[in-house]
């Protein structure tokens, strides 16, 4: 479903090229879920931009559904992520604005769905947040947060879920919790399912593990 071939990325930073991706290559079949690890700055978040195509990189290819994500136009890329995949970011992205529940329907309210407030509100349910649909994001926890922002990214069921450490801010049972909702709709749903996670638990519940090292992905052998 998703494919990065001899990725090449390196951002400019004070004068300097930083290299971050120096030939990674990945194959991910649909509704396979896959873990991703490396240590802090290794190039974890960069990855999942690139292959989200919020990230151009600078050689090589991401081919998602058959089609080169980086020769498409902005708008087909952004009708792209709107339509097929769920992205959850390490910094949430929440609306201030709006509440919990109006946040999560917001893509299904995009897209002109006249149930989207009672599906916002079962799945912040699921996610133990019942309690707080109709409280703003500033007044909420990181961890009540990054479970809203999980909420959002997962209310259009993508067939490709991308979770930057989805766990990180959770504790234990809120993170299993978490992590059982990902892993119940990426086999429902037949969903592809990438997560970055440091929790050797959660990485031993996808079917695969890559690591993150000097640019490069390589398996992690079970
Ligand atoms: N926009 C940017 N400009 C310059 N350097 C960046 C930028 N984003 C990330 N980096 C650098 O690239 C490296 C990889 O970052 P990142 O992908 O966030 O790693 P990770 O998610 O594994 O912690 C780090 O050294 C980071 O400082
Ligand atoms: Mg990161």
């Amino acid at each position: 479903m998703i494919e990065l071939k001899n990725v090449h990325l390196a951002y400019s930073a004070a004068g300097r090229s930083i290299p971050v991706l120096s030939g990674a290559s990945l194959s991910v079949a649909k509704g396979e879920s896959v873990a991703i690890i490396g240590p802090s700055g290794s190039g974890k978040t960069s990855l999942l931009l690139v292959l989200t195509g919020l990230e151009t990189p600078d050689s090589g290819s991401v081919i998602f559904d058959g089609l080169e994500l980086h020769a498409q136009s902005n708008d087909a890329r952004a009708d792209l992520r709107r339509d097929k995949i769920g992205i959850v970011f390490q910094n949430f992205h929440l609306i201030p604005s709006l509440t919990a529940c109006e946040n999560v329907a917001l893509p299904l309210d995009i897209a002109g769905s006249d149930n989207a407030r009672v599906r916002a509100a079962e799945l912040l349910e699921r996610v133990g947040l019942g309690h707080r649909k109709d409280h703003y994001p500033n007044a909420m926890s990181g961890g009540e947060r990054q479970r809203v922002a999980l909420a959002r990214a997962l209310i259009h069921q993508p067939a490709l879920m991308v979770a930057d450490e989805p766990t990180g801010n959770l504790d234990n049972q809120t993170g299993d919790a978490v992590a059982d909702l990902l892993f119940k709709l990426n086999q429902e749903n037949d969903a592809t399912l990438i997560l970055v996670t440091h929790d050797p638990a959660l990485a031993a519940r996808c079917q695969r593990q890559v690591r993150l090292h000097e640019g490069q992905l390589n398996l992690v052998q079970a």
